[in-house]
């Protein structure tokens, strides 16, 4: 009994020890994954965290990703990404994060101390790094005026000025060569590039029209949309495309002469007298080819449209470039535009930004400008939905390009591009006049004397935008060939090639069979190039005399930005040929006058004979209805 009780205590005392045990395990089960559940659990800071950082993962749709960062954004990171600042101006590299700044720019001629594919590339992965230190770590655009080429940088393969495509009306070639500058910007760390300009330049007074490619707004449309494809897309090998910027929007090129805003020009910056239909048929289809072709960024010109800046007009940036073009990139102005819209600063700002001016290219005080919009939204004048819509267009301008996802390049070298330069500029020369069949010259020639100004200058033949804002003077250039040194490398070791700037030679008691005057203009930028009567130098005129004199036959090849008046001179010529701003490739040229290629190119804007007859009519009709001295499309071949 004693043991049966002793054996049913001892078995309960099990059974209550199994029980304890039990539920001893479940409530630690049970404590484990309550506590383990609030402990593995984020806390609410670690969510936000990775909701605010969601806007990096590049597996979420453009649109969800922009959604995702502005709602993280304060007004002040907002207000900071609307501005865009020359470097020369950032007073401490730390503002870039302290002010959350949208993009620094490298006005033409600003360079880093080591202007060499490194230093660019380091000046800017140090910028970039600053920039990602900021709360929300946006990285910045990066902007260059790489027009013909990455040519601010010396060595860079420089291609012909935009005048010179138009001369080609080869979209595929533009495309190619937009590619090849994308790939020497992305190696340099430039993300964004002021290029492709779509003016229609309609009066050879002005000092621009070698930006663009043709007054003609159909072919203009094209090489500009193949532009775009070339710039933006990123192929085998390279990390991310580069931004094009549509410029100057819009109208410009339309200017009337003595009517520049600015005291130093006379056409640059002028006005354009406001033409719906103008607007309509011929200023807005390039810009709307482009944006069709991918272009994320359009630069306000510095224009007058009627009676007023372009940019303070809501009805053209809003109405017609957001609204009916459907575009959804951002407008950027140009070089301190934002103040020219009004007297005073505040309110010039104020109407800018409401026109629908998305990014600002200060380029100098960004301080002032945040202060001021800070204060206009402040005060309801600038609303927040405004700002909201502004940020978002610069920020998907930068999803797009991938400066989210992709590192500055790491690897740091430029391409030589020099073979296909030298087609393109072979393939941009114009043949205007050939008496007796006189081009392609033989090989093999006895003598030839060469001439002019622009004979033995990469400076002069690469025109502006070229290392410095207003060119260079000289054999600069590592890499580059002049035109001289192009012919000197077409003819036999037996041919005598004497070369004279001024068409002098000691061996002028006899005559050479073939003279050729390489001749042109000095390179000038922007309304510096603004001239009344834009004729050759007269030391060129005196010395394609000098060499008429010495020679039988004379060639004459004019380097220049635009037509220029030769009506006085053309007729006592042998042969002419037009060759633009060519770039570094002079042998390009050489190609062409011995034969080597055929001419291919036509004159991409009308040539005319009179200053009286500018500006000329889109049609190619003088308004005084005097003749030209080449119509638009003129261009001869063998
Ligand atoms: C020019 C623009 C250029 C900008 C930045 C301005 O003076 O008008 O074409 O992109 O400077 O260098």
């Amino acid at each position: 009994m004693k043991l049966h009780r002793a054996y049913v205590l001892a078995s309960k005392k099990c059974m209550n020890v199994q029980i304890f045990t039990v539920l001893v395990s479940v409530f630690a089960i049970v404590t484990i994954f309550v506590v383990g559940t609030f402990l593995l659990r984020p806390s609410a800071d670690k969510l936000s965290v990775n909701i605010a950082m969601a806007y990096k993962n590049s597996d979420l749709s453009t649109d969800e990703r922009i959604q995702i960062l502005l709602s993280q954004m304060t007004t002040a990171e907002k207000i900071g990404q609307m501005a865009l600042v020359e470097k020369n101006s950032i007073q401490n590299t730390t503002d870039i994060a302290v002010y959350g700044l949208g993009g620094l720019l490298s006005g033409a001629g600003s360079k880093p101390t080591d202007n060499t594919a490194v230093g660019w590339n380091q000046l800017i992965t140090d910028y970039q790094a600053v920039a990602t230190t900021s709360r929300l770590g946006i990285p910045l655009l990066y902007g260059v005026d790489a027009v013909h080429g990455h040519a601010l940088v010396p060595g860079a393969t420089v291609f012909p000025h935009q005048i010179g495509l138009g001369a080609t009306g080869d979209a595929e070639l533009v495309k190619a060569l937009a590619r090849a500058t994308a790939r020497d910007l992305v190696a340099t760390g430039v993300n964004w590039n002021y290029a492709p300009n779509l003016d229609l330049p309609t009066d050879i007074r002005w000092g621009r029209m070698y930006e663009a490619f043709s007054d003609d707004p159909i072919l203009t449309a094209r090489l500009g949309a193949a532009y775009v494809r070339g710039l933006q897309t990123a192929s085998t090998g390279e990390t991310a495309p580069v931004l094009a910027t549509l410029k100057h929007f819009t109208g410009v090129g339309a200017m009337q002469w003595d009517t520049s805003t600015n005291k130093n020009f006379k056409i640059d910056q002028g006005v354009t007298l406001a033409d719906n239909e103008a607007l309509q048929k011929k200023y807005l289809p390039p810009f709307k080819a482009a944006i069709d072709a991918g272009a994320l960024s359009v630069m306000v010109g510095l224009h007058t449209w009627g009676d007023s800046k372009l940019i303070v007009s809501r009805e053209i940036l809003t109405g017609e470039l957001k609204d009916r073009l459907g575009f959804k990139g951002f407008v950027v102005s140009d070089w301190y535009g934002v103040y020219e819209g009004a007297g005073n600063k505040f309110i010039a700002t104020v109407r800018a930004i409401n026109a629908g001016v998305d990014m600002v290219m200060l380029p100098f005080d960004y301080k002032t400008f945040v202060r001021h919009v800070t204060w206009a939204n402040r005060l309801g004048i600038i609303s927040d939905a405004r700002i909201d819509d502004a940020v978002s267009r610069i920020l998907r301008a930068k999803f797009t390009a991938g400066l989210f996802d992709v590192p500055v390049a790491t690897e740091v070298k430029l391409v030589d591009n020099r073979a296909l330069a030298r087609t393109a500029v072979a393939q941009s020369l114009v043949l205007l006049k050939n008496n007796d069949a006189l081009l392609p010259l033989k090989k093999n020639l006895r003598h030839i004397r060469v001439a002019g100004s622009a004979a033995d200058n990469v400076g002069i033949q690469s025109g502006a935008w070229t290392v410095e804002w207003q060119g260079v003077d000289g054999n600069l250039l590592p890499n580059a060939t002049t035109i001289l040194a192009g012919i000197r490398a077409q003819v036999t070791p037996g041919t005598n090639i004497e070369y004279s700037p001024t068409g002098e030679y000691k061996t002028a008691s006899t005559k050479a069979p073939i003279g050729i005057a390489v001749v042109g203009e000095t390179p000038y930028a922007e309304g510096w190039g603004d001239r009344a009567y834009p004729i050759l130098p007269s030391a060129d005129l005196q010395a394609i005399k000098n060499l008429q004199a010495v020679c039988t036959q004379v060639v004459v090849v004019i380097v220049s930005g635009r037509p220029l008046l030769i009506a006085n001179e053309v007729d006592s010529w042998d042969a002419l040929v037009a060759a633009w701003l060519p770039g570094t490739e002079g042998g390009g040229v050489a190609d062409v006058l011995f034969g080597g290629k055929p001419f291919m190119g036509t004159l991409p804007v009308p040539w005319p004979k009179t200053a009286e007859q500018l500006p000329v009519a889109t049609d190619g009709v003088t308004w005084d209805g005097t003749a030209l001295l080449f119509p638009r499309y003129s261009g001869l071949s063998y």
